[in-house]
């Protein structure tokens, strides 16, 4: 043990558990066997390699050097700010007051740091993606969450009520992280009538305390439903305008563009104006990474003037979004031909499935060579990272593992 290390930075886990997972998978597969590895979280073709898109990598490959190599501003370029907020909702003429990221995890994690005093609490879902539990106490903050409707089910507005009425008795105010549409790890998003529901909660709630709601548009991209997500984003412009709610967006350019890699992102509140909103994520940037990477931020920008990668790249989007839904579907037939429920899948890389004791059935389908992540609400199970081909054992296992 480092003496030097503070003993509360001693007893984390050496490695990410859904990386150490994934490494498993891999390790047992390169031993000959033959594993079903569904907690990749990134997007793979049905031979397992990395999706890469063409037109986003062709972009790339154009760059000159002085779109790489300079320093972009501290807060990000104005313009690809503005482009990015655009790509979101092409009828803003600004970005409001925003910056630059690395990648979607900045931006929630700079929302934690301006948003909520130390020891505050932030709300989100149950199930959530596990970092933000991480990021909340890299910020000196606890998560609380609220329940994600089950599929077909409705919100349950008592219990949204019961936590925000909560915190603002305890903390004053509200920031909220909601990863919609394209929920990670449900698959699913909000309803149009629970996405109303919610929005008038948080509207009566913001004459009590102040509201920040962040959406995290981290899968906004691959959809089955891209009517609907036109219609959420409609309607959170509508809440935005408002501005009883200060809403703003994570956005990030890993999953839509398949650049992971180049850690970009941005945080915006499109419908605020305020210097001093501006300058406190300013601030957060120069003490946390100083700038983000130019190159990503300058792809933007070509890609911004060329309609025809804009195309190709719309097209590339739409192919994969049918390649995960003909995955979702798969797992659905799959699973009710062995008795068990549809997961309903509309967006995203992931589905949940919800199992009692998920740790221990987890073990015991990796023993049967299916690996998946275990969350306290059921097994994640990357849609990215399978095959339609592979829903047949991923369902059988599961079920001799449920009721052997
Ligand atoms: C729900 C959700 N939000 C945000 C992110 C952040 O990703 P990145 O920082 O690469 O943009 C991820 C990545 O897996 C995610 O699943």
């Amino acid at each position: 043990m480092t003496r030097q290390l503070i003993p509360s930075r001693r007893a984390f886990p050496a490695d990410d558990p859904i990386f150490a997972l994934n490494a498993e998978a891999q390790a047992r597969r390169s031993r000959g066997e033959s594993i079903l590895n569904a907690t990749v979280g990134a997007l793979l073709d049905d031979s397992g390699q990395l999706v890469v898109l063409e037109s986003v990598m062709d972009l790339w490959h154009d760059l000159g050097a002085l779109e790489v190599a300079p320093y972009a501003p501290i807060a990000g370029d104005p313009a690809f700010l503005k482009a990015l907020v655009k790509r979101h909702w092409p009828g803003l003429g600004s970005a409001g007051a925003a910056c630059a990221t690395p990648g979607g995890s900045g931006a929630i994690s700079l929302s934690m740091r301006n948003f909520l005093e130390a020891g505050q609490k932030v709300l989100t879902t149950a199930p959530f993606w596990g970092p933000y539990a991480t990021m909340a106490a890299e910020n000196g903050l606890d998560l609380v969450t609220a329940p994600w409707p089950a599929a077909l089910a409705p919100l349950d507005a008592a219990a949204w009520e019961e936590a925000l009425q909560s915190l603002l008795k305890q903390q004053g105010r509200v920031l909220l992280l909601l990863n919609d549409p394209c929920h990670n790890p449900s698959g699913r998003s909000l309803s149009a009538s629970d996405r109303q529901v919610l929005m008038e909660l948080l509207r009566r709630a913001s004459a009590q305390g102040p509201i920040t709601l962040l959406l995290d548009f981290a899968y906004l991209d691959y959809t089955k439903e891209p009517a609907a997500v036109l219609e959420a984003m409609a309607d959170y412009a509508a809440l935005g305008a408002e501005g009883r709610v200060l809403v703003g967006a994570s956005m990030s350019l890993s999953k839509s563009m398949t650049l992971y890699g180049g850690r970009c992102g941005a945080i915006a509140f499109p419908w605020s104006g305020d210097p001093a909103l501006q300058a406190a994520l300013t601030q957060s940037c120069r003490g946390t990474w100083s700038n983000c990477a130019k190159a990503p931020q300058a792809l933007l920008l070509r890609l911004e003037k060329d309609g025809k990668a804009q195309a190709r790249l719309a097209a590339e989007q739409r192919h994969w979004s049918d390649v995960l839904a003909a995955r979702a579907l798969a797992l659905d037939e799959a699973l009710a031909a062995e008795g068990m429920a549809a997961l309903h899948w509309t967006g995203g890389f992931f589905v949940c499935v919800a199992v009692a004791d998920p740790e221990a059935v987890c073990e015991r389908m990796k023993g049967e060579g299916v690996f998946t992540v275990p969350l306290p609400e059921g097994l994640r199970v990357g849609l990215c990272g399978m095959r339609a081909a592979e829903a047949p054992r991923f369902a059988q296992t599961l079920r001799r593992v449920l009721t052997p």
